[in-house]
């Protein structure tokens, strides 16, 4: 068992038994403007969109999370059979320790086996990206047959991380490469601590086909590296850095300002957040947290959180008057409290 892999099971045991939220996301600020008179047809709405050119079934899209230890495969297996089930896009967790090991693909590949017709996301960090080029996100895509490839940068976690890499120089040229040269769609994804507007403009500059929001308010991984901490200084550490992140919604709201398709990460944990992050501007509403809890649980507990999720969004459709995800772009929203306040500081 390699470093990185015994890393990702760990991950899941504290994401599942201890609290690893951190701040708010910014969707208590915002309303979506009520219609009281919709002209519509609640059943007969459609919550189906387009993403990078696919079809898929709803805008809730599976956030990468795991794989890469074996005790992760029943995990991607439930995930993968519900992307398959709703047609829904899902991302893998990072494919590094399979890459170092290729004994540990089964975890990863079990995705493509259970979910033959999913838009599936490869995903590599982009500190591996820069060592080891695009052979790795090659051979990342390959190992699950996937549409388009994630390249995750998690700054905070790797600075606070005891095994991180405190060093990003050279990222922004590997990124730049790999966009030109790869035969694939490349996600640019945070992973909680969200995206500037400036900085969003470089990774569409660098040619990234989308941004995943990764937002401050969701899964903290500050929290998460604090609890895995056996190091008083680590721990605080990882305690100083708790508040440190954009928003989800004040990301998502600086990031569109830069064009292209947007995935909102980070703290979405209802359909009506799905909702308000379209109304927002984003294409997909992801979710992590949310969907792993009853994904180590069992198939059914998935399909009930997801089909909550889904009804969540359609009322919220209808009490907006969109008949379709299209609509919803268009629908109005207020925006108060501590989320106003920050958009008005913002580039
Ligand atoms: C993640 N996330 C993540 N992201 C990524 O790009 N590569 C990865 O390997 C992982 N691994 C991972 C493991 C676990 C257990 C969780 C909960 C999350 C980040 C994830 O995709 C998402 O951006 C954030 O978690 C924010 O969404 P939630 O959890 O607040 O819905």
């Amino acid at each position: 068992e390699t470093a990185t892999s015994s890393r990702k099971r760990d991950h899941l045991v504290i994401c599942c038994e201890q609290p690893v939220e951190a701040g708010d996301a910014g969707f208590n600020d915002v309303r979506l403007v009520h219609n009281a008179l919709p002209e519509c047809n609640m059943d007969a709405i459609e919550t189906k969109t387009r993403f990078l050119g696919r079809a898929l079934g709803s805008p809730l899209f599976i956030a990468a999370m795991t794989g890469g230890h074996p005790d992760t495969l029943e995990v991607n297996r439930r995930l993968a059979r519900a992307a398959e089930r709703y047609n829904l896009g899902m991302g893998v967790g990072s494919q590094r320790a399979a890459l170092e090991k290729p004994e540990l693909e089964e975890s990863f590949t079990v995705v493509r086996e259970e979910a033959p017709r999913a838009f599936l996301c490869a995903n590599l960090g982009i500190i591996q990206l820069r060592d080891h080029g695009i052979e790795w996100a090659e051979r990342a895509v390959e190992m699950i047959d996937a549409q388009a490839i994630a390249i995750h940068i998690n700054s905070l976690q790797e600075a606070i991380q005891p095994e991180g890499d405190h060093n990003t120089e050279g990222c922004l040229e590997a990124l730049r490469y790999l966009c030109e040269e790869f035969s694939y769609p490349v996600i640019v994804k945070e992973t909680g601590s969200g995206i500037s507007a400036g900085t969003a403009r470089v990774i569409r500059g660098a040619g990234a086909s989308a941004i995943d929001i990764g937002g401050y308010g969701g899964t903290s991984w500050a929290k998460i590296e604090r609890l895995r901490a056996n190091d008083s200084r680590l721990a605080d550490l990882g305690e100083a850095f708790l508040s440190w992140g954009i928003p989800t919604v004040v990301s998502l709201c600086e990031v569109r300002t830069a064009g292209g398709p947007i995935i909102a990460t980070g703290g979405l944990r209802t359909g009506v957040d799905i909702a308000k992050s379209i109304a927002l501007g984003a294409d997909l509403g992801g979710m992590a947290l949310p969907l792993l809890k009853p994904a180590m649980e069992s198939d059914d507990a998935l399909s009930a959180a997801i089909e909550a999720m889904h009804r969540e969004l359609r009322v919220a459709m209808f009490l907006t008057g969109s008949r379709s995800t299209r609509d919803l772009r268009h629908a109005r929203t207020y925006i108060t409290g501590l989320t106003r306040q920050m958009l008005r500081n913002s580039d």
